[in-house]
């Protein structure tokens, strides 16, 4: 038996029985913390936690015990929305946007998803695996402890299930559990420029009954948006996969409302991601629904577009997760201490709000409540032990800063 003691716990933080419901309205706004707190960990299970003046010493025998005196300890992170397997960096889109081009002017001269996906049907399966390996074990060494990945830069069948099958290969080579979405209209392809009909067709005759056969996914998303895809096509999508394993996820609302919401939350999506900007039909829409409103804000930091409204959201009631969206084009970080600290700046969540929705709610965001998110009797994921810091507000605070000490299991 290998047993762990932390002493001295400056606060142990998202200390709670395993939530049955994402947490929203004043829920959401508390996080349960023990201060100056002991934590035991059995072959990596956490056993049991308390006040230090409750610690019984016998359990120090045979242990290994961690002094964590001015750290804070907490859950990994969820992150609930990736693109994290691709080709190439994008880099020079930088450069384009400092010369003042747009994401869509930058997508309509040749880079955007297309490039992507030009780069994803170039490469081996095998070459993809490798270097996405190497993200992801990068990506965990960041604090992440449960992760989403999308397909999206194939937009063939064939290319979109190398994808798959790359992520299918992440999943049985890390610690830390994946969830696959087909991310199946992410962008027309260039050989169905004018015919978008023609290519849903495609997606909603073929492509989804063939990932649906191999099973290779967890989710279903699409770009909702203007000059990509509509409501009608998450009804479409919504429709392929009633029945099935599949759950529905939706891109909605990053530059325009086109009823995207609606359509995702009558279809009970799980998520509906981006939302930078919302109407009053989108929040009415939210308020009557059980889906969950996923926020990027390293999207909107890194794009230069606004930052989705999110205390209109938590005013009425609607549960936010916080995630990545790490790709090439639109958040090329996949940094959740920034996420938390752009959370905090530039959305006005306070610490504990953001903390709240990096872990138990976008735990909520891709079906690991139960395993992951929160640090109750019996959870195995990956714990977080900080640096030394004054107090909780310093870690969204201190921007950019490298916060941790230690990861746990
Ligand atoms: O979530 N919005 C659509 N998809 C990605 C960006 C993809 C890209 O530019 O490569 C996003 O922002
Ligand atoms: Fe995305």
């Amino acid at each position: 038996m290998n047993k762990i003691v932390l002493l001295n716990i400056q606060e142990l933080l998202q200390v709670r029985q395993m939530p049955t419901q994402p947490l929203r309205g004043e829920e959401f706004t508390k996080l349960p913390k023990i201060t100056n707190a002991y934590l035991v960990l059995c072959d990596n299970e956490v056993e049991r936690f308390g006040e230090m003046s409750e610690l019984n010493p016998d359990v120090l025998r045979d242990s290994e015990v961690i002094d964590a005196t001015g750290r804070l300890v907490f859950p990994a992170f969820c992150d609930s929305h990736t693109h994290a397997v691709f080709a190439s960096p994008r880099e020079s889109e930088l450069v384009d946007k400092i010369k003042g081009l747009s994401y869509q002017e930058i997508a309509a001269s040749g880079g955007g998803i297309l490039n992507s996906a030009k780069k994803v049907q170039q490469m081996s399966e095998e070459d993809l695996f490798l270097q996405s390996l190497e993200k992801v074990e990068q990506i965990i060494q960041g604090g992440t402890g449960a992760l989403e990945i999308k397909s999206g830069y194939g937009l063939t069948l064939k290319d979109e299930l190398k994808m798959l099958r790359v992520i299918s290969r992440l999943k049985a080579h890390v610690d830390i559990p994946i969830k696959a979405t087909f991310l199946a209209a992410h962008a027309i392809p260039a050989e169905f420029e004018r015919d978008k009909e023609a290519f849903m067709d495609e997606v909603v005759h073929r492509w989804i009954p063939k990932v649906l056969e191999e099973g290779l996914a967890d989710y279903v998303d699409l770009f909702c948006e203007t000059g990509y895809f509509d409501a009608g096509d998450v009804q479409a999508v919504a429709q392929a996969i009633q029945g099935t394993p599949l759950k529905l996820k939706v891109h909605v609302n990053q530059f325009t409302a086109i009823q995207g919401i609606e359509a995702a939350v009558k279809n009970k999506a799980i998520t509906v991601d981006h939302l930078e900007v919302l109407d009053h039909q989108d929040l009415v829409a939210l308020k009557l629904g059980e889906t969950i409103a996923t926020v990027l804000p390293a999207c909107s930091f890194y794009l230069n577009i606004p930052f989705s409204p999110v205390k209109e959201l938590i005013k009425e009631g609607i549960p936010i997760s916080l995630a990545s969206d790490f790709n090439p084009g639109s958040s090329p970080s996949s940094n959740m201490f920034f996420v938390w600290s752009l959370a905090c700046i530039k959305m006005k969540l306070t610490p504990e709000q953001a903390l709240n929705a990096l872990t138990v709610n976008s735990a909520f965001a891709m079906g690991l409540e139960a395993t992951h998110g929160a640090l109750f009797k019996g959870y195995r994921g990956k714990i977080i032990v900080t640096n030394k810091v004054p107090s909780l507000a310093y870690l969204p605070y201190a921007f950019g800063t490298n916060h941790i000490h230690q990861i746990l299991n």
